[in-house]
């Protein structure tokens, strides 16, 4: 089987077949992680600044210097990290993809919490490594220390975690994370930690796993300008931490863009740099729409699990929810999706929803409207 039929019967396929039927049906698309409105106006300004400024050519290969010092400066302020060394992707995406591809060997094994972000499978395969999924199971979506150590077999090299976690909502506490961590420590794992959603915690912390002990020198972390500052098509992205973890990550992604989005990359500098009080409200309007959409959802006699962070909140049907999400447009005119897409075990989540509420009140009031008819 070639790389590309692995990878063509992921996850993917339903967000195709979902935002195809959104157009169609002209339904409120709960399905795309993407917000409905522009990040900070300064943010913008300084990519116009740099787009009028003659930023327009080749980034060097590691990122513009000054997103690179932003990026040291955001790792150093808000989490005392102190990371050896910084490279600038194309949106967490590609940080992830290179690191994969440069740090694992064909036949090497990567441990992965499920329900994960669809990238990672395609990733992983193209690495020709083999993922061992460790199940996050509803409605706590717990790490278990017995299921993470069954995943962790003779050939792991790499444990690719997520946390706050696209789709489940969970922020991993302090417990979770030593648990991970020492089983990193105990098997000489690299763990690749992508904290995408590291700004959009509502209920209890963000802890970069980096931060735990003997965990600096075997950490890669990765972000981007996308989800917490609201620039998701900008697909500026970075990461950080071991000189020798980022050297491989930078030797693959020479060879895959080299570089891109100057004027953006000046932009995002921007955006880390913003006062922590902005980077609080963009947070504080994502946690009234959590609880705007959750509140819908209860009304609507669907199940919502509360999220801790991201912009997900998954709720229980009762039903299969691969059938639910097909019915939903014409049932009432929202596009959502069957959380078991995320899984390898789909029978682990077989009953739950995912729907994004990154979107604009009135649009989550309709959307709640609507959702109510079900009842
Ligand atoms: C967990 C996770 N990682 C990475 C990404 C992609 O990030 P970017 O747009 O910066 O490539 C997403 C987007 O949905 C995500 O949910």
């Amino acid at each position: 089987m070639s790389p590309a039929e692995r990878v063509a019967g992921l996850g993917t396929t339903i967000f195709t077949e979902m935002s195809a039927l959104a157009l169609r049906t002209g339904a409120i698309n709960l399905g795309q992680g993407f917000p409905d409105t522009d990040g900070p106006a300064s943010v913008i300004e300084a990519a116009v600044e740099a787009l009028r400024g003659g930023e327009n050519q080749y980034a060097p290969l590691p990122g513009v210097p000054a997103l690179r010092e932003a990026v040291f400066e955001h790792q150093r302020s808000w989490y005392g990290l102190d990371p050896e060394d910084v490279l600038i992707t194309f949106g967490a995406t590609e940080a992830i993809a290179s690191a994969l591809l440069g740090l694992c060997d064909p036949g090497d094994e990567v441990v992965v919490l499920e329900p994960y972000y669809d990238s990672y499978a395609a990733c992983i395969s193209f690495a020709g490594a083999t993922r061992r999924p460790v199940t996050l199971r509803p409605p706590g979506f717990a790490v278990s220390e017995d299921a993470l150590r069954a995943a962790i077999g003779a050939r792991a090299r790499l444990l690719l975690l997520n946390s706050p976690q696209n789709p489940t909502g969970r922020v991993l506490n302090r417990a979770e994370l030593e648990a991970i961590a020492a089983a990193c420590v105990e098997h000489d794992l690299i763990c690749v930690s992508d904290e995408v959603y590291e700004h959009l915690v509502y209920d209890g912390e963000h802890i970069p796993i980096a931060t735990l002990p003997g965990m600096a020198e075997r950490t890669l972390t990765i972000s981007s300008v996308g989800k917490s500052f609201s620039f998701t098509g900008w697909k500026i992205g970075w990461c950080s931490g071991a000189a020798d973890l980022v050297a491989a990550t930078r030797a693959v992604k020479q060879y895959l863009t080299f570089a891109g989005g100057t004027p953006l990359q000046h932009a995002a500098a921007a955006a880390l740099r913003l006062p922590r009080t902005e980077v609080e409200a963009l947070r504080d309007d994502l946690r009234a729409k959590r609880d705007q959409l959750c509140s819908g959802l209860d009304a609507a006699g669907l199940r919502p699990l509360v999220p801790a962070g991201t912009y997900f909140v998954n709720a229980d049907v009762g039903v299969d929810a691969v059938a639910f999400c097909r019915a939903l447009p014409a049932r009432c005119g929202i596009v959502a999706i069957p959380t078991s897409v995320f899984y390898d075990d789909r029978e682990a989540a077989a009953t739950l929803v995912r729907f994004a509420f990154c979107k604009r009140p009135e649009v989550i009031a309709e959307a709640a409207e609507r959702l109510a008819a079900l009842r």
